[in-house]
């Protein structure tokens, strides 16, 4: 059991460089075993994410390695039943399926876990993976795929998901003919995992757009890949800096992948400037309230609510946040009401009236974003927070103390 205990009132300062995305090399690990080749995979974050998706890529036979950021995977496949441990314990599992089944045509996987933020189902995968003429058998909480007779497809999702996309895209690779996926999520990790399968050399057309063309190839080849950065880490530590004050550069982040954080903060005195591949951030007062709407990329992304509500709870002036993507992600609010926030919930709409400085208080994470949201909270607080539960954060961010400490925040993790 850790903690992280938090002095709060230091302005940041300093620069960090933010590493590749959890939720680009995940994806991309899982279409690591559509070769038997060597794949190589740089600047990765040392996250429990990416331990967990490893222990499973061992399960099924593959052999990686993880030493300086730099993952290899090589070796392919032999067995196509991930383990329900692992299963349980983060939902990329789910999008396992996909390569798994594209390479050996079998495969078995308990209901994935991951964060408790909603009810994700995961009916969008099962249902273009019977388009594609996928066997899929839902047994005693398992999943069971056969794809003996996968054939292309052209399949029409009624919801948008970044996961169902990624299963798509990796599960139709090898499959004669062309695959498309219309309504398909556009997330910038969607892109980066179709450069990758193209570098391994699959076939694959407008990725980012919301039709995906997947011509199916013989077989795929071993590469060196660097990831996107990591929009989220990046966000976080705007969102750091827009609590706390102070001068910031973060290093390697794509602006145009923040954007949409970035013109929240518009009516407020503050300088956010992209220079180069990094951004240098200014803030000198308190952030004016904004309103959120959370919605697929483009739009304000969901896993920046939470770290964002911890700025509107400091704001002046009251905000509006409404999650429209998941159903319980709200969870975060209870314990910034315990630090003194004013929030009122009403089903997916949270009306945050700012009221400056939060005290320091216990509190603790529930999830993972939920609980950076926490830290930050603390960061800018009078007094000491401290965090319990912080496994959960450990899932997402490298140590998160450490990048902070950088920024000459006050914040030390204990063991007890
Ligand atoms: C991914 C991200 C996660 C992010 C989310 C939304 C990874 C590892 N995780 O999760 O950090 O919060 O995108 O940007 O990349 N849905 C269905 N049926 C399905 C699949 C999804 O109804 O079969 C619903 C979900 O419950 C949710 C919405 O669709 O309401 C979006 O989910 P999805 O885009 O699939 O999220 P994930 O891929 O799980």
């Amino acid at each position: 059991m850790e903690k992280f205990v938090i002095g709060g009132g230091h302005r940041l300062c300093g620069s960090t460089r933010i590493k590749g995305g959890k939720n680009a090399v995940l994806p991309i690990l899982a279409a690591a075993i559509l070769t038997d080749e060597k794949v190589t995979i740089h600047d990765c974050p040392d996250i429990s994410d990416i331990r967990n998706m490893l222990k499973i890529l061992n399960s099924l036979g593959a052999r990686t390695t993880f030493e300086n950021s730099v993952i290899t995977v090589s070796g392919g496949i032999s067995v196509g039943e991930i383990p329900t441990e692992a299963a349980k314990e983060i939902r990329s599992s789910v999008f396992l399926l996909g390569p798994i089944l594209a390479r050996i045509k079998k495969a078995k996987v308990a209901y994935p876990g991951g964060c408790d933020i909603g009810l994700r189902p995961i009916d969008i995968h099962l249902k273009g993976f019977r388009e594609l003429g996928i066997e899929v058998t839902e047994q005693n909480g398992y999943i069971i795929c056969d794809a003996s007779g996968i054939r292309c497809a052209d399949i029409q999702s009624d919801k948008v998901s970044v996961g169902a996309t990624e299963n798509l895209m990796m599960a139709a690779v090898f499959t004669k003919g062309s695959t498309f996926i219309r309504n398909a999520a556009k997330e910038p990790e969607i892109e980066d995992l179709a450069s990758f399968l193209v570098k391994m050399g699959a076939k694959i057309k407008g990725a980012g757009s919301d039709v995906i063309e997947i011509r199916g190839v013989d077989c795929l080849h071993g590469c060196d890949y660097t990831p996107i950065p990591d929009r989220i880490v990046a966000g976080t530590l705007l969102a750091a800096t827009a609590i706390c004050g102070g001068d910031v550069l973060l290093e390697n982040v794509v602006y145009e992948h923040i954007f949409s954080l970035v013109s929240k903060l518009s009516k407020s005195s503050c300088l956010i400037k992209p220079v180069c591949d990094s951004i240098y951030i200014s803030f000198k007062s308190r952030v004016r309230a904004f309103d959120i709407v959370t919605h697929p990329y483009p739009a304000f992304p969901t896993d920046m609510q939470s770290q964002f509500m911890a700025v509107a709870a400091t704001a002046a002036g009251t905000s509006i946040i409404t999650e429209t993507v998941f159903e319980t992600r709200f969870k975060q609010a209870g314990q910034l009401i315990k630090m003194g926030a004013d929030i009122t919930l009403r089903g997916d709409t949270a009306i945050v009236r700012g009221v400056g400085r939060l005290s320091g208080a216990e509190v603790t994470a529930c999830e993972l974003r939920g609980g950076a949201a926490l830290v930050l909270a603390g960061l800018g607080a009078e007094g000491v927070t401290t965090v319990d539960g912080i496994r959960h954060i450990d899932r997402g961010y490298e140590s998160f103390e450490k990048t902070l400490t950088q920024l000459q925040a006050d914040i030390t993790r204990i063991c007890l």
